[in-house]
């Protein structure tokens, strides 16, 4: 009998069938793995490209902004960095100064929404003894402890079109007049500002002094919203897992594949500072070495998102007994068994819901009919 002859054939069929099995029962056993592994993972390390100062990013916009910063960093412009809130305004504003030729001199940042307006104007320029009633002493303000060094102005939008005026004076003549005083004193500061209000429509709206505008605006370094950023997740979340895990004496190593999907989905509304919030709160719960969607869950975080993959982790642990248990009785068919198993249930349920109508069950379930009737006979 030649190469084609039956016997020959039959041999041929048995090989093939012996390595289907095969990759079937390797498939199988990586899928197991994969799951009794509990997917401990943080798929990337920092890298030192990744990272400038404490800022994670390896995404291209976050990329640029490290470009933007080094070059910021060794000249002496005013920078003006908006970004929605939490995306690292403040982070950004001090790498710049500590990579300035001002880092040994101070760092001063000030919020001119926490700070009531009256007061605003004293707190930047100081004021002197009798000033205003409870000036007993006169007082330093905040453009003179900053001098040589940088003042940062976080909430630029928020200041009041009077004091826009005297700020823009201040900046331009390099000297400052502090509140009930008649002496001028010359300041060496740089300005960093920061807003996460668009501009343009304050300066639209008369709300922002156009002038004062260029004079902050000379380069603008924008910081984009974490879900245009998905990708720089995974690092930061090893990032924040180092950073608190001493916080809170603990020595998590990393986090589940289920629950890092879940942070990556792009819901994000309070940026970097509320995955950081999250992070640091699963520490704290935390009981074992590492964070899965159970943490997520107890924190209550977005429960529809949480819910589906409970459901799913449901799912995972209630299979993993039944393919392993088929796994060692070497069953065949593993696959389609258990789609079977599982399929009982759908159809089940559907079709006591069309009260046994196979047709509307089969719309409702987007398959064929007669797949469907052919599926009800197994
Ligand atoms: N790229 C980043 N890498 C690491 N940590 C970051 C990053 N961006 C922000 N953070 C962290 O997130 C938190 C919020 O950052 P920051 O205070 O700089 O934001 P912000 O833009 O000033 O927010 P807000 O507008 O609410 O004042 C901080 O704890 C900061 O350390
Ligand atoms: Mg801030």
């Amino acid at each position: 009998k030649g190469a084609f002859g039956f016997s020959d054939k039959i041999s041929l069929c048995e090989e093939e069938k012996n390595i289907m099995d095969l990759i079937q029962k390797i498939k199988h056993g990586l899928m197991l793995y994969e799951l009794e592994q509990e997917n401990i993972y943080l798929r990337d390390k920092i890298e030192k490209k990744y990272s400038f100062e404490n800022i994670i990013g390896k995404s291209k916009s976050m990329q640029k902004v490290f470009e933007l910063i080094k070059i910021v960093a060794g000249n002496n412009s005013n920078v003006l960095i908006d970004g929605e809130s939490g995306t690292g305004k403040e982070l950004v504003a001090k790498a710049i100064h500590y990579n300035s030729f001002r880092k040994d001199k101070p760092f001063v940042p000030i919020n001119c929404t926490a700070i009531p307006e009256g007061l605003l104007e004293s707190e930047l320029f100081g004021h002197v003894k009798g000033a205003f009633t409870g000036a007993i002493k006169s007082k330093k303000g905040l453009f003179e402890n900053a001098d040589g060094g940088t003042l940062f102005l976080d909430e630029i939008g928020d200041m009041s079109i009077g004091l826009q005026g005297k700020l823009l004076r201040a900046i331009q003549d390099r000297e400052i007049r502090p509140v009930g005083g008649l002496v001028t004193t010359k300041v060496d500061v740089r300005i960093i500002t920061a807003t996460n209000k668009n501009l343009f429509e304050e300066i639209e709206q008369k709300r922002f002094r156009e002038d004062l505008y260029y004079r902050i605006n000379v380069i603008q370094i924008s910081l984009p919203s974490l879900n245009k950023r998905i990708e720089d997740i995974p690092l930061l979340v090893e990032h924040f897992l180092l950073k608190h895990n001493k916080q809170y004496g603990k020595t998590i190593k990393g986090i589940s594949k289920e629950a890092l999907s879940l942070l990556m989905m792009p819901i994000w509304k309070g940026n970097i500072r509320e995955l950081e919030n999250i992070i640091r709160s699963s520490i704290a719960l935390s009981k074992t070495n590492y964070l899965t969607t159970h943490e997520l869950r107890e924190l209550g975080t977005r429960p529809a998102a949480v819910k589906r993959t409970a459901f799913f982790e449901t799912l995972s642990s209630a299979l993993m007994p039944f393919i392993k248990d088929s796994i060692e009785k070497k069953e065949k068919n593993i696959y389609e068994k258990i789609h079977a198993e599982v399929d009982k249930y759908i159809f089940d349920y559907v079709l006591s819901h069309t009260k046994e109508n196979q047709s509307e069950a089969a719309r409702i379930l987007g398959i064929n009919r007669l797949t469907l009737r052919k599926k009800l006979k197994y």
